[in-house]
């Protein structure tokens, strides 16, 4: 494995790559990004997420209308709002060291449930009831589910989405500024300045269709940081906005120990929602 990770350069070159060559990613590659998800990634709380590595052959459907490169990740978890929060953050981990490892990604919510069930069999005894087309529904289910898979492999550049290339950006990496995402009172030109350079990379989060609903609270004293959706938020179609909360959570905790500023991570569940709590 690569001795050093240098995860802002990640999170700044991340981006959701949907088209890929048809070619496996290479075995050196493939063999340090198991060793990382295996053993060598230290997450700061206690979970038992799963991250499942596996192949799709030729043509394979796992996602709508995009053919799957070979190499795909799964992120297994308890449905539980805590659990798949958990599965962001821990899958956040992988898909940043894929990208300083050069290999393309994107989270994938809504994916094939009976390709996926077909390519990596996880159900069970739920495998004989009926399943949900895309993605392993609403609510919380008995068992682990994958809460989120993404393709592992290289960019296939001609594939860039349409309205990308008319304008010549990625608009999907487009970002709310700091300013609309505290809430508490504490405002943006007050935040000491490591906690402002963790928020400014956390707001650079993937989120499904880029919905960028996390909010910042920060304690007056500036020894607390909280993460979490806005009590009862609903998104029109993704049903587990706090996957994507524990995604921020993760890029505000290497925020922080890229400063080398420790802190004690808590998730939590609070009014139905996850809530991450950063003590400085
Ligand atoms: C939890 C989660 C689920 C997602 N699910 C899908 C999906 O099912 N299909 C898809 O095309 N993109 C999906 N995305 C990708 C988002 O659309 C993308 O992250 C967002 O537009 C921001 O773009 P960027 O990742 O290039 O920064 C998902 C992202 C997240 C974080």
């Amino acid at each position: 494995m690569p001795d050093t990770i240098d995860w802002e350069a990640a999170i700044n070159t991340r981006r959701s790559v949907r088209s890929y060559e048809p070619r496996p990613v290479e075995a050196k590659t493939m063999s340090d990004l198991r060793e990382f998800a295996q053993s060598g990634m230290q997450i700061p709380f206690e979970h038992s997420v799963k991250v499942r590595f596996f192949k799709a052959p030729p043509g394979s459907r796992l996602y709508a209308l995009k053919m799957a490169p070979p190499d795909n990740v799964a992120f297994m978890a308890k449905t539980d709002v805590k659990s798949i929060s958990a599965a962001g953050f821990v899958g956040e981990m992988v898909i940043l060291y894929a990208t300083a490892l050069g290999l393309a990604t994107c989270w994938y919510g809504h994916y094939s449930m009976a390709e996926l069930e077909r390519l990596l069999p996880h159900l069970g005894e739920a495998a004989a009831q009926p399943q949900p087309k895309w993605g392993y529904g609403s609510g919380v289910v008995p068992g682990e589910r994958a809460i989120c898979i993404s393709p592992v492999g290289y960019w296939e550049k001609g594939g860039i989405r349409l309205a990308d290339r008319l304008t010549g950006a990625f608009i999907s990496y487009k970002r709310k500024p700091v300013g609309e995402l505290l809430e508490g009172g504490v405002k943006e030109e007050d935040l000491p300045r490591e906690i402002a350079y963790a928020i400014d990379l956390a707001r650079k989060a993937p989120s499904a269709a880029n919905s960028q609903h996390w909010r910042f609270t920060v304690s007056p004293d500036f020894k607390t940081v909280t993460i979490a959706m806005p009590a009862g938020y609903r998104h029109l179609k993704w049903e587990h906005p706090d996957v994507d909360i524990g995604i921020c959570a993760c890029h505000f905790w290497l925020g922080l120990g890229l400063q080398n500023v420790g802190c004690r991570v808590s998730p939590g569940e609070e009014e139905g929602r996850a809530v991450w709590r950063f003590e400085l």
